[in-house]
């Protein structure tokens, strides 16, 4: 058999944050995918880096009055002690700001340079004056153009939707310095991606993507390819852009490379041929694992960089969903927005690992961590079932047969079974689809069960000359066990270990399963894996309360309060009754028709008629709500809505202070 080489990456992680559980899916499926490669027999190595240039990092260590360089490297010691505790087992963590990026950043935009892949030109920018820094859009805030929602980013309108340049802003100010913006010219260098839009199109249709992105992208060569912007002017924590003076590589040119100058690194402290692994001929593979969020940068700009550098280009692109936890994003106000280490206080990381397995495909669909499904799942298939073979079988062989295994699998054909399932299950991994992996395990761990159950170990033991029979059952039980956790290794790295150490085996492998264990010795169980407490899951939420933190400029979702954007929503008029009518067969409505300043008068029904006379009704002022959409009702369209008070008995519309007129805009 010759043996794979592949090189896995999952995207590096931003240096100005912590870990929480949505970075986690990825990097979980991407250990379980690179662990699955290596028990394959494959030479396969994982690298990854924190991702450490751009405003946002440099702007975070001024807050903080330390050095960029002082910020990331306390950020990339709490991120490797979390991927650590989840068993994500690089082969290298780097970091973006390191000798090896910045040597081959400069290399590949040498190379792009002298085949004429990079252009210049001016362009106008917001620049803050105070500062003295061109200010990124997220820097500037302002009124929308469109709405005049407050308080708006600088290129879109949280309120309305609406996108703009951050020069059409009104009011807009620095977001650092309360300044309000000027516009300003610089030299700006792109990488000219039109260019490779020939290549592209090739490639992205080639099968290195998920159908569903090369159709997305399909969209994007429709809408014709950009120049990328990959310059940015001083002050800016970066690489500086090769003979040119104060001007840097964006931080999204020099991420990618990261992953190379990673890889490089290992290659130094190992013996590795970098070359072997990046030169355009290489015979090695080469995965990247990302969030559909990414894909633009790594389905596009990647690999018309390698292209145009001459190095190899990816064989896939793997991208994955977003992380929803009880059905919504992520948030601080509901404590769902867990943080790695938060999770670790309370629960042990490899429940993590499973249920994330256990909900993986190889789609982009967004993934839900219910947190009731979390706990069931783990309860009832690892400590219901897989952990129980071995709990309820272990004891047998330790006490009554000197721990010792029979000499034979008592039923063969079942043990056979189990293992020739391994290449279904094996296929399952490889085409990352490890939901159904899972599945196809759990069915096994219910049959081994299920022979427990028929041949009850437990009576027989009681019974005179069954003694030999028992020690068949529990010994087959126990071989059952041994393969159901070589195929569960890639998800539940520390449970395998602990159980090699109950098996006295070096080390679970697939290969070594074929044959059970027979007159062994084993050693007596321990709990491989305590049950999930709902107490424990209540710590997290709440702890993930507590640690809602300034440094996280996130927008707050607490379902009973509305923001100002969504009050703005609303258009609320100043409305004159022109008309009102009872309506045939209603006893509560009344027919409005309503002047609201507009061309047409609307139609609305209103549930009043208990309360006013028709006549005092026509020719006044009341207050409605003009944006609410038409609903059909039995009687006709209702366009619209009057506001009143009540208090269940009485109603009373609204009325405006005198010398309102209909049409005007209530704010
Ligand atoms: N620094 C860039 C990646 C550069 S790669 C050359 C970045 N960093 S990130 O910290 O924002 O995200 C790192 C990875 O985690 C990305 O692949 C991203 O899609 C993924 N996730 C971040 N939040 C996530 C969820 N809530 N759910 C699933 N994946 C998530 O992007
Ligand atoms: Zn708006």
């Amino acid at each position: 058999m010759s043996n794979r080489k592949i090189l896995v990456t999952s995207a590096l992680p931003y240096a100005n944050g912590e870990i929480h559980l949505g970075h986690l899916l990825e990097y979980i499926q991407t250990d379980i995918w690179v662990r699955f490669q290596k028990m394959m027999g494959n030479e396969c190595y994982f690298v990854c880096a924190d991702d450490a240039h751009g405003t946002p990092i440099m702007l975070k260590a001024n807050e903080l009055g330390i050095t960029p360089e002082a910020l990331i490297e306390g950020v990339s010691e709490r991120h490797q002690a979390d991927f650590r505790a989840f068993s994500i087992g690089f082969s290298q963590y780097h970091s973006t700001h390191s000798q090896e990026n910045k040597e081959i950043s400069a290399g590949i935009y040498n190379k792009l340079n002298d085949a004429g892949f990079i252009k210049t030109r001016i362009i106008s920018q917001a620049f803050d004056p105070k500062k003295q820094m061109f200010l990124p859009d997220r820097f500037i805030k302002g009124d929308c153009p469109k709405c005049g929602a407050s308080d708006q980013y600088g290129d879109n309108c949280e309120a309305c939707g609406a996108t703009y340049l951050p020069t059409e802003l009104k009011n807009a100010k620095s977001a650092i310095s309360g300044a309000t913006p000027i516009t300003k010219d610089s030299q700006h260098y792109f990488f000219d991606l039109p260019q490779f839009e020939a290549q592209l199109q090739e490639w992205t249709q080639a099968g290195h993507l998920q159908g569903e992105i090369s159709n997305k992208l399909a969209e994007w060569f429709e809408q014709g390819l950009q120049q990328w912007d990959i310059s940015r002017d001083a002050p800016y924590f970066g690489f500086q852009i090769p003979g040119v003076e104060n001007k840097y590589f964006y931080v999204w040119l020099d991420a990618p490379i990261g992953y190379m100058a990673s890889f490089k690194k290992l290659c130094t402290d190992t013996g590795l041929d970098f070359d072997e692994y990046f030169n355009k001929d290489s015979t090695t593979e080469l995965y990247h694992f990302i969030g559909k969020d990414i894909v633009y940068f790594h389905a596009l700009f990647w690999p018309a960089m390698l292209m145009g550098a001459d190095y190899r280009t990816p064989n896939a692109i793997f991208a994955h969903g977003f992380l929803t936890v009880n059905g919504q994003k992520m948030s601080k106000s509901r404590g769902t927005f867990i943080q790695a280490r938060t999770y670790l206080e309370s629960l042990n990381p490899e429940y993590l690992r499973y249920y994330y397995a256990y909900k993986l495909s190889a789609k982009i669909d967004d993934i839900d961590l219910n947190l009731e499904d979390f706990k069931q799942r783990v309860n009832s298939d690892l400590v219901g079932k897989v952990v129980n073979i071995a709990s309820r079988s272990a004891g047998f062989v330790v006490k009554k047969f000197n721990k010792t295994l029979s000499a034979y699998a008592v039923e063969p054909q079942l043990y056979q079974e189990f293992v020739d399932q391994g290449g279904q299950i094996a296929k399952l991994y490889e085409a990352r689809n490890y939901n159904q992996a899972m599945r196809e395990i759990m069915k096994l761990a219910d049959k081994a069960n299920q022979y427990i159950d028929e041949h009850k170990p437990w009576q027989l033991i009681k019974e005179e000359g069954k003694e030999a029979q028992v020690h068949d059952v529990a010994s087959l039980a126990i071989n059952l066990f041994r393969v159901l956790m070589t195929y569960l290794k890639p998800v539940l790295p520390v449970m395998a270990e602990q159980a090699e150490a109950f098996l006295n085996i070096d080390s679970l492998n697939w290969g070594n399963i074929k044959h059970p264990l027979t007159k062994h010795q084993i050693n007596k169980f321990k709990p491989l894996m305590l049950r999930v407490e709902d107490t424990q899951i209540n710590q997290v939420i709440e702890a993930s309360k507590q640690s809602i933190q300034t440094t996280e400029p996130e927008k707050e979702e607490d379902d009973s309060m509305i923001q100002i954007d969504d009050f703005t929503k609303i258009d609320l008029r100043i409305a004159k009754i022109v008309k009102a009518q009872a309506v045939e067969g209603a006893d509560k409505l009344l027919q409005l028709t309503l002047d609201i300043g507009e061309e047409s008068t609307r139609n609305v029904f209103a549930g009043i008629k208990a309360h006013y006379n028709l006549e005092d009704l026509e020719g006044r002022l009341t207050v409605m709500v003009a944006n609410l959409a038409p609903r059909k009702m039995k009687f006709g369209i209702s366009e619209g809505m009057v506001l009143a008070a009540g208090d269940g008995k009485s109603l009373h519309i609204l009325s405006p202070d005198s010398g309102a007129q209909a049409g005007m805009k209530i704010s």
